[in-house]
């Protein structure tokens, strides 16, 4: 990926004494003590916190499927803070930041949702979404990839799995999409999240009043309505950045890699592309934090109940001993096994939907606009630090012949 710098200047990304590149934390220790002590590194978070930081792919894997002795609750001592903590008390419903055997209860209410078959279904949707999506993006003056293309097909595709009214469609993804505005201020991004939940909210207690043949009337059934909210935010929260990130920053990278071409020639390989690509971008790219319950050792290391460990599923899918040359996207590598999803019973739920909306959108983009170029040079391309999630702000693209 480089070594990018954030709207402040600052490095991105350093390379690890194995030579991987690692996503930079805010407040991490200088490279140099992550060079001395790869694969598990002491890094101090806000607030003069520590961590360790894993980046060995068999350590990020061993400690992702070890639910029992690394904790996802934030109320378990040590669990590592990456960003400035306004509420720590996490929505009713909030199951990625719970443990087994309540996260169990809330998230086998999903799994009938996101499985393959259901996915299927959705795809005429998908396309006919990225369709429509494309032909603005084909018809602008300054036509921009981000704001037009990977932002609304997956906010337009979680509306339609939350069922929210067609009608109802342009304000919830105005408010969805606020905090990626730079033109509003902080308090006005505030309000747009509060409308966004109060909205959320009204539309569960109408589906408590009737329910239709929809996810939210279905959970509806078995929970509260604090609850229902609770996970229809998360599944929000958990499926529109990260998915339209994915697919603005494939299309960066593939244009940087000149792997665009290959795709373009032959648009079979799309499936293989976006395993190479979800490895290659690992767009939550700051890994996934727990703390430690139970006594264990990782690559040497004792860690022990209080410990908090960030693990980075950027550097896990750049190991060398498992991908060889991990720096370079390749569209023909067998990706499989990347970590992009995270492991274990966290393991990101909606990645059949995440797959489908890139494969559906890279497709569209190589088969009817092959001649796409990016319209400003790298040094110019804006990236967004989010964390734990990266992007883009904007994608300026040009078309010499579009179809
Ligand atoms: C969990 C990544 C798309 C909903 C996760 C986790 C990762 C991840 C790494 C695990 C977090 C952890 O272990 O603490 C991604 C990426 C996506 C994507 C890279 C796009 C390319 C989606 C979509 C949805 C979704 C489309 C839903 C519509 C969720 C939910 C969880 C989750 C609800 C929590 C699962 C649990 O705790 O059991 N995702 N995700 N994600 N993801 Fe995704």
């Amino acid at each position: 990926v480089g070594e990018y710098a954030d709207e402040s200047g600052a490095p991105v990304l350093v390379m690890s004494r194995r030579g991987y590149p690692m996503s930079r934390v805010p407040g991490f220790d200088p490279p140099a003590s992550l060079r001395s002590r790869c694969p598990v590194t002491t890094v101090s978070l806000r607030h003069g916190q520590r961590a360790s930081l894993l980046t060995s792919y068999g350590d990020v894997r061993a400690v992702l499927r070890d639910h029992g002795r690394f904790s996802s609750d934030p109320s378990s001592p040590g669990y590592p803070q990456l960003r400035p903590v306004v509420d720590r008390k996490p929505a009713p419903g909030s199951f990625l930041v719970t443990d087994p055997p309540e996260h169990t209860r809330y998230r086998r209410l999903l799994t009938g949702e996101f499985t393959v078959r259901r996915m299927e279904k959705l795809r005429p949707s998908i396309e006919r979404i990225t369709r429509t999506h494309l032909d603005s993006l084909l018809g602008s003056a300054s036509p921009d990839l981000v704001a037009d293309f990977a932002l609304p097909i997956p906010s337009d595709v979680i509306c339609l799995l939350l069922g929210v009214p067609v009608s109802d469609r342009a304000f919830f993804s105005s408010r969805s999409r606020a905090h990626h505005d730079r033109t509003l201020s902080a308090d006005a991004v505030q309000a747009a999240l509060d409308e966004l939940h109060s909205y959320i909210e009204e539309l569960v207690r109408s589906r408590v009043r009737s329910p239709g043949d929809d996810l939210i009337s279905r959970l509806a059934a078995e929970l509260t309505v604090d609850e229902v909210v609770g996970m229809t935010v998360l599944l929000l929260v958990g499926g529109h950045e990260t998915t339209a990130n994915s697919i603005a920053l494939s299309v960066l990278a593939l244009q940087e890699s000149g792997e665009w071409d290959a795709l373009v020639a032959d648009p079979s390989l799309v499936d293989s592309a976006v395993e190479e690509l979800l490895r290659y971008l690992s767009p939550v790219h700051q890994g996934v934090v727990r703390a430690v319950t139970g006594d264990a050792v990782v690559s040497g290391e004792s860690l022990a109940p209080g410990d908090g460990v960030v693990a980075s599923l950027f550097a896990a899918n750049r190991d060398p001993s498992v991908y060889p040359s991990p720096d370079s996207l390749d569209i023909r590598r067998r990706a499989r096994g990347h970590l992009a999803f995270g492991d274990g019973v966290h393991q990101c739920i909606g990645q059949t939907l995440a797959r489908m909306e890139m494969r559906v959108a890279l497709q569209a983009l190589v088969e009817r606009a092959p001649s796409l170029r990016i319209a400003v040079p790298f040094s110019s391309v804006s990236f967004r630090f989010n964390a734990p999630i990266y992007g883009l702000h904007a994608l300026p693209v040009t078309f010499s012949a579009p179809r």
